[in-house]
């Protein structure tokens, strides 16, 4: 595998593989790599002939009060999971090479409405700064297709508008989400919970499935989410929000059958999400 830090370097490797005719499929993370991320890789190597990893943690997403310095950089052990995973190039650039002028880069990709509320609303300028950073990754790699993970669900809707708005050339592929065996999602952010918050952490996901149930059997959603929130505080979370949205994440209505849960929650020391699709009756 080749690991490259440089622009100019990436664009003349990845020009050679264009010119002989390989597809490029690209998967964007922040590192501390875990089996959800080895499953992107997975995906874009079934459907791409060079794959292309991008290890980057993305200062213009993290809030002033956030996790930008306790984020776990683990470069070495990322490295050797993505060898073993068959990626061909890393790219991890440098903070000042993607910001030469600092995190103050004057232009910024905003899709407003998709990002409203959510992970949006309790984390102002978050996607902004997740839509700019791909967008730059996307020019750079100029992929075929890329690759991310339905745990930020709202985070990939984000990435298919901005996508289509702007008429970019590459497929999304969304991968679903890998959980441990009790049921967490993977996130780089668990590793930050204690041994008696780790096993409190898999309540979110059973909440969900809980609720699931409930309202795929017709139950009313309002006493359901509330029935939901009650829960994971006896738990020990603190919500952020508990929804349910469309699957296009519009407001539910009467006509509205695929639908989502999303839920965030902070325990402890992390913040926690996790999303869960249904179909409401008729
Ligand atoms: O999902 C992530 O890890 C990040 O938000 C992304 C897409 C790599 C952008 O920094």
């Amino acid at each position: 595998m080749q690991c490259l830090q440089e622009i100019h370097e990436l664009r003349e490797t990845l020009a050679g593989h264009r010119r002989a005719g390989r597809t490029i499929g690209l998967v964007p993370t922040m590192g501390n790599l875990h089996e959800g991320h080895l499953a992107l890789v997975a995906e874009a190597r079934r459907r791409a002939d060079i794959v292309v990893a991008t290890i980057f943690v993305n200062p213009t997403q993290f809030g002033p009060d956030e996790d930008l310095d306790a984020y776990p950089r683990t470069l070495e052990a990322d490295r050797q999971k993505l060898v073993e995973a068959g990626c061909d190039l890393l790219f991890a650039p440098a903070e000042s090479t993607l910001y030469p002028r600092g995190g103050s880069a004057q232009t910024r990709v905003s899709v407003p409405e998709v990002s409203e509320g959510l992970c949006g609303g309790s984390r102002p300028g978050h996607f902004d700064g997740v839509a700019t950073v791909v967008t730059m990754l996307f020019n750079l790699v100029q992929p075929d297709l890329a690759c991310f993970g339905e745990k930020d669900y709202q985070q990939l809707a984000v990435i298919r508008r901005l996508v289509d708005d702007l008429h970019l050339p590459v497929e999304i592929v969304g991968v679903p989400i890998v959980r441990d065996r009790d049921g967490l999602a993977l996130s780089s952010r668990n590793g930050y919970l204690s041994t008696e918050q780790r096993r409190t952490a898999a309540d979110l996901q059973r909440t969900l499935r809980e609720l699931r149930d409930a309202l795929e059997g017709g139950a009313a959603i309002e006493p359901t989410l509330a029935t939901g929130l009650a829960r994971l505080r006896e738990s020990g979370f603190e919500p952020d929000y508990l929804e349910l949205r469309a699957a296009d994440l519009r407001p539910v209505d009467a006509s509205t059958r695929d639908a989502v849960l999303l839920a965030a929650a902070q325990l402890g020391p992390a913040r926690l999400i996790d999303n869960l699709s249904l179909t409401l009756p008729r």
